[in-house]
């Protein structure tokens, strides 16, 4: 997990988020979801490339990781001020979002559909060695 600066004053607070500095690459692409509830699992992916930093800018949901080898955890975004950092090569699936949830992504690289792993067994497999 990653807990960016923030600045508040009377009027609020301003949480700052600068690449290659609060976070350890450099951002070429923004996105972010709205609109999902606590029914939906989204992204169910690895990605071969791209690192991702997700902070729920609004609400809370969960992202449950796994490294292909057994290993899982779930880390709660709750939190606007706090991001978590995830590197290339795990399986993310992104659940239980709640009311006005809205989920900000910030990644490494551009898409590209290519580099995206959506089979988990595939996944698994590259993982551990082998060609997919
Ligand atoms: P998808 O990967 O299914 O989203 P999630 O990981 O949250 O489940 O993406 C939904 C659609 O948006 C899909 O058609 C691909 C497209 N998309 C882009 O065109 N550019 C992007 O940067 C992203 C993340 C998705």
């Amino acid at each position: 997990m990653l807990e960016f600066p923030q600045k508040g004053d009377g009027r609020g607070q301003l949480v700052i988020v600068e690449g290659g500095v609060d976070i350890p690459f450099d951002i070429k692409r923004i996105f972010y979801i709205y609109g999902s509830d606590s029914e939906v699992v989204r992204g169910q992916h690895a990605n071969k490339r791209t690192e991702f930093v997700l902070i729920n800018v609004s609400g809370q949901s969960k992202v449950r990781v796994k490294d292909g080898r057994g290993n899982e955890a779930i880390f709660a975004l709750n939190r606007p001020h706090t991001g978590i950092y995830l590197p290339k090569m795990v399986w993310k699936d992104m659940y239980d979002f709640s009311e006005g949830s809205v989920l900000l992504c910030l990644a490494s690289e551009h898409y590209d559909t290519e580099e995206y792993i959506r089979d988990y067994d595939k996944f698994v497999e590259l993982i551990s060695g082998g060609q997919g």
